[in-house]
């Protein structure tokens, strides 16, 4: 039976953290899924094509992941898909008490559906989609910390680091 694992969630944008994620996942897993919600709810800095483009930009190299987006339940959308198991990538503490809510609510909605947690390396363990933006929006330095078809797009979005990187360039 090929094990399907679904890796959910904002990636807005997907940062060198998410696809750490999925490599470690390709070790465990036959076939990764990393689907995007579709949340109207939520403020992205980047609309769903935009999120989906980074993404599939991000991960030509790896076979045997697919993109996605999804609505609805997770643990539906699991199901449908064939999966038995949801990954998500756990770094500081501060993840640990939303992530736990969400795993044990996905287990109440579902039980033959596992949540897999994997820590991501200790290069990523202080980086996040936000903590990223944040930086990126006040010309902060995040070259490194993202693929290049993000850092790009995040120019794009934030005079001030498309200067800062000229700036750079030019020294
Ligand atoms: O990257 P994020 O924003 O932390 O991802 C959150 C995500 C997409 C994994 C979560 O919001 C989700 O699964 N939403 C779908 C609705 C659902 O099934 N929620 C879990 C049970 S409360």
């Amino acid at each position: 039976m090929e094990r399907i694992a679904i890796y959910p969630g904002s990636f807005d944008p997907v940062t060198y953290g998410h696809l750490d994620v999925v490599e470690r996942g390709l070790r465990l897993f036959d076939r990764i899924v990393v689907t995007i919600l579709k949340n109207p709810r939520k403020q992205f800095l980047f609309g769903l094509e935009e999120r989906l483009e980074m993404l599939q930009a991000s991960l030509t190299e790896f076979r045997r992941v697919e993109i996605d987006t999804f609505d609805g339940l997770l643990v539906e959308y699991a199901t449908r898909r064939g999966a038995q198991a949801i990954l998500r990538g756990l770094r500081a503490l501060s993840d640990f008490e939303y992530e736990f809510q969400m795993a044990l609510m996905n287990r109440r909605l579902n039980r033959d559906i596992q949540t897999v947690f994997l820590m991501t390396g200790m290069r990523w363990i202080y980086t996040s989609s936000s903590i990223i933006k944040e930086a990126a929006q006040f010309g902060g330095n995040i070259e490194g910390m993202v693929p290049p078809v993000v850092l790009e797009r995040l120019e794009r979005k934030f005079p001030l680091l498309a200067r800062a990187r000229r700036e750079q360039a030019a020294e």
